[in-house]
């Protein structure tokens, strides 16, 4: 086990904060685990492509890097595939594999940063489809009991952005693999205008797995900053939900909110609708700001610190709270 020691974050965080880790170790392999979890004293950090985490300062144990290889055909039936990729796999190669083999259920998802092992974290989401429809099981390894464990679908209690790795196990599971359960036959999930409309203008003469990845791939490219280019970690905050009754009483108010019905009496409500409306929508103090395309995403434009972006994100919530009575909950994890 080769452990550095103050290193710079800043190449392993899409937000480009530039904090150092007092000790940072790769995990490439599985037996080295128990090493690495018990023979050090300090804090642990597990992490992965740095694409949904805002470091406020610089990290005072030891950063684990999941760089766990690996994809393997488990098994399969008439219908179904089931396919185990390690933690380290980056999510979009990931994808790819998917669509070379023709393996359905991932497509929705290409493009979307970071790797494999935190795909169940949040309940990745885009397009229509989240994680929680195509994971069969996720292996970890358990700091604390010191022993691998294994969840399946029901286990992860998944929700929008939220699983039990964010609660009952936050912090204590270095999750090491994920197997995914894919379809031979793909059941398009195009209802998301967006797609539909691409997809035409595409002009593709037959509906395909590689073609709803392009459609995806086409619109994320236009929407979503590109973090090479300028710091970011996507979306900083989860869309909220509200009760209809109060949808209704913020619809009198303000005509043209923008909300999406939910089962059972709720309504999603845009974040960056609510966002833009209270003037942030291209704001910049130094190096942070709101995007100027796209006002739910949080940006660094070169060398602001995550205490500034944290900084801007409280006035946000603070200000959407004052205006529409809604509360913002932060959908990147800080650090
Ligand atoms: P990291 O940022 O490295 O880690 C995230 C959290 O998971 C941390 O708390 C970390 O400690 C923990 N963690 C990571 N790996 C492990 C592991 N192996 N075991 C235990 N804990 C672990 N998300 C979406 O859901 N949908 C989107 O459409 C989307 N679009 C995005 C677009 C852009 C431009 C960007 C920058 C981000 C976007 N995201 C999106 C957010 C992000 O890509 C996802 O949350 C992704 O799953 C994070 O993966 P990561 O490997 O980078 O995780
Ligand atoms: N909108 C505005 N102003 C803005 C931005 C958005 O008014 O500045 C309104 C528009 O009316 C738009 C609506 O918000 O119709 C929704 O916007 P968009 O379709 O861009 O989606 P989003 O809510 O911003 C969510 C996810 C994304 C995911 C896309 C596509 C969350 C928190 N974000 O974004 O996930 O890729 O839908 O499914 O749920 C992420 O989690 O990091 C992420 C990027």
């Amino acid at each position: 086990m080769h452990i550095q020691h103050n290193i710079s974050l800043k190449p392993f965080n899409s937000f480009g904060i530039a904090v150092k880790a007092n000790r940072f170790v790769i995990l490439n392999n599985l037996d080295l685990l128990p090493e690495v979890f018990h023979e050090n004293k300090t804090e642990t950090l597990v992490l992965g492509g740095g694409s949904n985490i805002l470091f406020t300062k610089d990290y005072n144990g030891l950063v684990i890097k999941n760089e766990i290889s690996g994809i393997e055909l488990l098994r399969e039936d008439a219908e179904n595939i089931y396919i185990k990729a390690g933690a380290g796999v980056v999510w979009h190669q990931f994808v790819l594999y998917c669509i070379q083999n023709n393996y359905a259920g991932v497509e929705n998802l290409a493009l979307i940063p970071g790797c494999v092992g935190a795909s169940p974290i949040q309940n990745i989401g885009a397009y229509g489809v989240e994680i929680q429809q195509v994971l069969h099981e996720v292996e970890a390894y358990h700091k604390f009991d010191r022993a691998f464990v294994r969840l399946n679908n029901r286990d992860c209690a998944f929700g929008y952005r939220d699983s039990v790795f964010k609660r009952k196990y936050k912090n204590q599971l270095c999750i090491t693999s994920v197997t995914y359960q894919l379809k031979k036959k793909p059941a398009f999930n195009i209802s998301y205008g967006a797609i539909e409309k691409e997809l035409e203008q595409m002009n593709v003469p037959e509906l395909s797995i590689a073609a709803v990845a392009q459609a995806v791939i086409n619109i994320r490219s236009s929407k979503l900053p590109d973090p090479a280019k300028i710091g970011n970690a996507g979306s900083f905050f989860k869309n909220p939900e509200v009760d209809h009754e109060q949808f209704e009483k913020l619809k009198t108010s303000f005509p043209n909110i923008v909300g999406f019905d939910l089962p059972g009496n709720k309504t999603k409500l845009a974040a960056g609708w609510l966002i833009e409306q209270c003037g942030w929508k291209g704001f910049r103090r130094g190096d942070a700001g709101c995007h100027k395309n796209q006002a739910l995403v949080l940006v660094n434009f070169g060398n602001a610190g995550g205490d500034e972006i944290l900084q801007l994100s409280n006035e946000i919530i603070t200000s959407v709270q004052q205006k529409f009575e809604v509360q913002l909950e932060r959908e990147v994890n800080i650090i």
